[in-house]
């Protein structure tokens, strides 16, 4: 089988520059390092390309999360040094939270890892995993981008602030009492997170997104190597969805729960 050319820094550097990010930009970024098919220096290489873009007065973001381990655990300890994230959000954010230059922040199962001059601004009260004073409340407020690089609409995390926002019934707040945070001087905090937790038995659908926001005209999008690229404002996805869901407060759920979910409404 033929080998695919390899993808470079200035592939991935022009592809970014075609979805139009730019310096200053605040970006949050969902990817998988293997859709882009092969790419000569790995991980590093693409976060260097991302540095790169948005310069010393853009700030990068990706998201640290510890939901898979964290969420039916009845305390759970994170460790913002050694607390590793590969598993459940990538290669990429796991080298990049390791950067010296990176600060993580203390939401116990929804963390992010920022590095640039509003780092401080998204680094959230380590409170709501989505809501108001969360990383993701900051970066509509900071009129964020959010990339995609070959990852699909399915890791699009806003969308769960939408859910938070309407306060969608088939969501419950939990709270980590009794749970801590290492932070990277060694001392211990009190968690004081909540998460915004899915009711057993209901699935989400974020994939039909990426179609239904492309028909509003907000996606920009390119190919880097393999890998579908995309970005679109924060304020987009979130202003958009929140349009849908005054309509269908299930709209975010794949079919069958969306079925239960107006069925178990009707029932009320
Ligand atoms: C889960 C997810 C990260 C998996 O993507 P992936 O490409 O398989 O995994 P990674 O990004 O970690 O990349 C590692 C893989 O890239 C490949 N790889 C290794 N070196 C590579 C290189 N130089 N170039 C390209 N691919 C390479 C390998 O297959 C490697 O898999 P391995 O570690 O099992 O060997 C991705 O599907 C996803 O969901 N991304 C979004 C995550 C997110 O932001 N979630 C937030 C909401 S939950």
């Amino acid at each position: 089988m033929a080998q695919a050319t390899p993808v470079t820094l200035s592939d991935i550097a022009s592809g970014l520059d075609t979805v139009g990010i730019s310096a200053g930009d605040v970006v949050l970024v969902h990817s998988s390092l293997s859709a882009f098919g092969y790419v000569e220096g790995g991980a590093d290489t693409v976060i260097d390309a991302l540095l790169e873009t948005v310069g010393a007065t853009g700030t990068v973001v990706v998201p640290t999360f510890t939901w898979g381990p964290f969420h039916k655990a009845e305390t759970a300890v994170l460790d913002l040094v050694n607390t590793p994230v590969k598993d459940e959000v990538g290669i990429i954010p796991e080298t990049f939270r390791k950067r010296p230059q990176a600060r993580r922040s203390v939401h116990i199962c929804h963390s992010v890892a920022a590095i640039g001059p509003h780092t401080d601004g998204v680094m959230g009260e380590g409170i709501r995993s989505f809501g108001a004073g969360s990383t993701f409340h900051q970066l509509y407020q900071l009129d964020a981008w959010c990339l995609f690089l070959g990852a699909t609409f399915g890791s699009c995390t806003e969308l769960h602030a939408v859910e938070e926002y309407m306060q969608v019934p088939y969501r419950f707040h939990r709270d980590f009492r009794g749970s801590k945070v290492i932070l990277p001087d060694g001392n211990e905090i009190e968690s004081q997170s909540v998460e915004f937790l899915r009711t057993p038995g209901y699935g989400n659908d974020f994939v039909k997104m990426r179609d239904i926001l492309a028909g509003h005209g907000v996606l920009n999008i390119t190919t880097v190597g393999q890998a579908e690229t995309i970005a679109v404002r924060i304020r987009d996805i979130f202003d958009i969805s929140v349009q849908y869901m005054r309509e269908d407060i299930g709209f975010l759920l794949d079919e069958p729960s969306r079925r239960k979910l107006a069925e178990s409404m009707g029932q009320q």
